[in-house]
């Protein structure tokens, strides 16, 4: 496009509406509040508070912990709280059997918390990642992780999430038809109300690096031919965005109540196309590895670190989400909140 020169439009000066801060937020377009926000944390099965090395100022949280966080997010005006567990290796095992415990550190999370702050609601992770000794989300055969049988495990863990009191399942593993089995589970137990957040569009990313610390979760490909090194046969090609859509239509017509993009910032494109195209509550979750980045160029001085974070957070009400599973969330609800 040629720019016709300033003097043809003598009335038009976009910076006039910049010149101040009372303009500026007069004609603002979006914003982000505390309510945008849904909390990761990751919880532990011992005591106290764990620090996450590549993860500055986030800790893993026992149970007792995070029941003072869901207090804190209650006081906050942070709306919801998704769990991740850490698991104690040795506990471990290749079929990731405790994801269905009972009493295991997700429910006896859920359960705490939900005393402790019933207002604020709880998500869970469905997948098995952090119960599987190869850190594969699901039932690994001969190298490959296995779609069906994976599925049957998947369900029980949801139904053992969801009689735990749990309010929003996510199922983040990717297999085919896991949503439409999950929904079906749910309905069949008279659990219709519990709401499913797929990750809908999750793509298989470097950006997840830290989360794997975060939950001590086995290493991906540890030489094993029967472990691979990496998710691409069930997590989706960076590459791909038509691809998302089928995703999301699946995951929808299988009984989502909501959707997601995973990683967030470098898939803003994504969010904005879902939105545009299903007109579903649509959330970003900005992974461990955009917190990791932002942390580190903060601490050596290189960005601001306030001022990325929230610019970070709003560029994703910009594309259009509902809201952000964001690692910031309680420091940006106080931030917020002046
Ligand atoms: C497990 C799961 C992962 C994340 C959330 N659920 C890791 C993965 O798929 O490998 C990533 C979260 C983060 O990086 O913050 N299925």
């Amino acid at each position: 496009m040629t720019v016709p020169p300033l003097a043809a439009y003598p009335a038009t000066r976009l910076r006039r509406l910049r010149q101040a801060d009372w303009s500026r937020r007069m004609v603002r377009e979006t914003s982000l509040q505390p309510s945008d926000l849904i909390w990761s944390m990751v919880v532990h099965e011992g005591e106290g508070r764990i620090p996450v090395a590549s993860m500055p100022g986030v800790d893993r949280l026992s149970i007792a912990e995070a029941a003072k966080a869901a207090i804190a997010a209650r006081e906050l005006g942070i709306p919801c709280i998704a769990i991740f567990p850490h698991i104690d290796g040795a506990r471990k095992d290749a079929e990731g059997s405790l994801a269905a415990e009972e009493d295991g550190v997700i429910c006896r999370a859920i359960k705490a918390m939900k005393a402790a702050a019933p207002e604020v609601g709880i998500m869970c992770d469905v997948a098995l990642d952090p119960f599987t000794t190869h850190g594969h989300d699901g039932v690994l055969k001969d190298g490959r992780v296995v779609n069906d049988a994976t599925i049957e495990r998947l369900v029980e863990q949801a139904l053992v999430q969801a009689r735990a009191g749990c309010d929003i399942l996510a199922p983040s593993d990717m297999m085919d038809g896991r949503v439409g089995a999950i929904r079906a589970a749910l309905e069949a137990e008279g659990l219709q109300d519990v709401m499913i957040m797929s990750y809908a569009a999750k793509y298989a990313s470097a950006f997840y690096g830290p989360y794997r610390d975060a939950i001590g979760s086995g290493k991906l490909g540890s030489g094993d031919v029967a472990n691979p090194g990496d998710k691409k046969t069930y997590q989706m090609d960076p590459a791909n965005t038509e691809e998302a859509i089928r995703e999301v239509a699946l995951d929808i017509a299988e009984g989502a109540d909501m959707v997601m993009v995973k990683p967030g910032m470098p898939y803003l494109d994504i969010a904005r196309r879902l939105v545009d195209e299903f007109a579903m509550p649509t959330f970003a979750f900005q992974v461990s590895g955009e917190y990791a980045m932002i942390m580190a160029a903060a601490q050596n001085g290189w960005i601001d670190e306030e001022r990325a974070i929230l610019e970070s957070l709003g560029a994703f009400k910009r594309a259009g989400c509902a809201g952000i599973i964001t690692y910031f969330a309680p420091r940006v609800a106080k931030m917020l909140r002046g």
